[in-house]
């Protein structure tokens, strides 16, 4: 099998086992932002999200993919979108089925996509891309700007080699520890601001923005429970309360890392 294979074949696999664990952590979502530090970032992308709904109309093809449950879907069809889920993995598309049912789920991958060129208004992308590799995430933005219509626009995440939380230096340490028991370990994709900004220009997008949102520090936090983790969020808040970073460099030591593009 192909490195590239290999990769995409990981990514699934891990997905497959998570789902159950993906499902369980959106159900959680109801008990409020500090609930935990995946809802704590999910509510500033969210922010994010909406501040680019805002301008595209009513009735917009949104394609989100690597929907995994299919919760951010439904967010979307909510607000009076038209919106395709898409992944890979039966198990994620099973329980996105099961939750949303009046939302058309395809099974599919970023890199391949089963859509015509010019279908969408938005492409979103939350936390997909970093199972990959740069060749593979390459591929991707070109088939995502392949199916979007002229004027649509993306929105991704990925996770900074720099995020101040250290997830690139724990990421490395249990790769090895995989490979000296022989086991099998998903691929991560770090990045930086300029190094997507490059590869979007490459591409052909125009108007790239990155942003950078949540103190990684803030799943640090509650790596010591739940009350440390919120006392800690909280804490920051009052120093910078959106913990958004556009302009500033600071966007590249953060939790998420955002970029915004039009074809
Ligand atoms: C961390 S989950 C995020 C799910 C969802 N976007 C969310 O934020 O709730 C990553 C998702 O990406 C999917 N995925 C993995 N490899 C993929 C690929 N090559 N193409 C598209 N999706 C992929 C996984 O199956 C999984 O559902």
């Amino acid at each position: 099998m192909s490195n590239d294979k290999e990769i995409i074949k990981r990514a699934v696999e891990r997905h497959d086992i998570d789902s159950s664990i993906f499902q369980g952590r959106y159900v959680n979502f109801t008990q409020g932002k500090y609930t935990d530090e995946f809802i704590y970032g999910r509510y500033q992308m969210f922010e994010e999200i909406d501040a680019i709904l805002s301008k595209l109309p009513k009735g917009a093809k949104v394609l989100d993919l690597g929907c995994g449950t299919g919760h951010f879907s439904s967010y979307i069809h909510t607000l009076g979108y038209h919106v395709t889920g898409l992944d890979p993995s039966t198990k994620m598309l099973d329980y996105a089925r099961q939750n949303f049912p009046d939302i058309s789920f395809v099974e599919g991958y970023s890199n391949t996509l089963p859509f015509e060129d010019n279908t969408f208004d938005l492409v979103i992308s939350i936390e997909v891309l970093r199972y990959l590799d740069s060749k593979i995430v390459l591929e991707s933005y070109q088939d995502i700007y392949r199916t979007l219509k002229p004027g649509g626009r993306i929105f991704i995440t990925h996770v900074n080699t720099l995020a101040t939380e250290g997830y690139y230096i724990f990421y490395h340490m249990k790769k090895v520890l995989h490979a000296l028991k022989g086991t099998e370990y998903h691929n991560a994709y770090f990045t930086s601001a300029s190094k997507e900004e490059r590869t979007l220009k490459q591409i052909g997008f125009k108007h790239i923005t990155c942003i950078g949102r949540m103190f990684a520090s803030v799943r640090t936090g509650y790596k010591f429970g739940k009350t440390i983790g919120k006392t800690y969020a909280k804490v920051l808040e009052i120093f910078n309360s959106k913990q958004r970073f556009e302009k500033s460099p600071f966007k590249n030591f953060t939790g998420h890392l955002i970029v915004v593009a039009e074809k």
